[in-house]
């Protein structure tokens, strides 16, 4: 009796997240939107200021330095609404993937090329352990792409300073992949773990984060008809497993 309750609940959970997840998403992409020609103004008036303030040099020191550094602050703050509103977008627009196929690792590698730069700067070690004759599998690389990017993204700052983020791919039984993402850093407390998924969900400090990563990776990946798992241990450090179909170009006009 236990376990069809737990499905059907499992079932409600899901969809009211994706309705949730829908109406959350049409209304965000609507003051984005709304928003985007207000601040594009602001920044080309504060750039036209900084401008006019060079021009004017010379005059009392103090003051204009005050002046500029308003200025500076007023441009720093535009773009950083800028970025909210364009991960907002980028949440709210669920392109339908553009299923193609897929060399997964590669599409890995590309992005832990981005972050290793930055990660070796903060003593951090990227291990892959790439399963070397993991198949083409049909999927949507920029999508795919950006998803990593999120998760490579979390760990590095989860980890700070010193540590070690392991990606590993592998054949998930004949019809899916695995995509696995650890990190040695400071791990999600169990009553969070229920909340990083949800839009705004954030634990970093103010101005820092949009708390959006996660719900963008979440959409793109149920687009995909994949799945995201979680596992973490407060200090020891947090392991998320993408799973996706495989699918085979046979199946791909199978499908709707
Ligand atoms: N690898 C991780 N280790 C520890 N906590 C994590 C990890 N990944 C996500 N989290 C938790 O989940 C929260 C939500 O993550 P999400 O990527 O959605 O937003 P964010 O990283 O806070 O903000 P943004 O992605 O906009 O910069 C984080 O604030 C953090 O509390
Ligand atoms: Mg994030």
């Amino acid at each position: 009796m236990d376990a069809p309750e737990k499905k059907d609940w499992l079932l409600d959970e899901r969809l009211l997240q994706s309705q949730k997840l829908a109406a959350i998403g049409e209304l965000s992409a609507g003051i984005a939107h709304e928003i985007n020609n207000p601040l594009a103004i602001i920044r080309q008036e504060a750039e036209w200021m900084q401008l006019l303030l060079k021009k004017l040099g010379g005059g009392d020191g103090k003051e204009l330095a005050e002046l500029q550094g308003s200025v500076r602050q007023i441009v720093q703050q535009v773009d950083r609404c800028t970025e909210i509103t364009r991960n907002l977008l980028d949440f709210a627009r669920k392109r339908d993937p553009v299923i193609q196929a897929v060399e997964v690792n590669r599409a890995i590698e590309n992005m832990t090329m981005l972050v290793e730069k930055e990660a070796r700067h903060n003593n951090i070690t990227i291990v892959r352990h790439y399963d070397q004759d993991l198949p083409v599998i049909f999927s949507d690389a920029p999508q795919l792409r950006q998803v990593i990017l999120n998760f490579l993204t979390n760990a590095t700052y989860a980890i700070g300073k010193d540590g070690v983020i392991t990606i590993t791919t592998r054949l998930a039984g004949d019809d899916a992949v695995d995509i696995v993402i650890s990190d040695t850093g400071c791990g999600i407390p169990e009553a969070h773990l229920s909340k990083i998924f949800d839009p705004f969900f954030t634990t970093k400090p103010p101005g820092r984060g949009t708390g959006l990563g996660l719900s963008i990776c979440h959409g793109i990946i149920l687009r995909l008809g994949g799945r995201i798992t979680v596992a973490s241990q407060v200090g020891r450090g947090t392991e998320f497993t993408i799973t996706l179909p495989r699918r085979r170009e046979s199946e791909l006009f199978a499908n709707d």
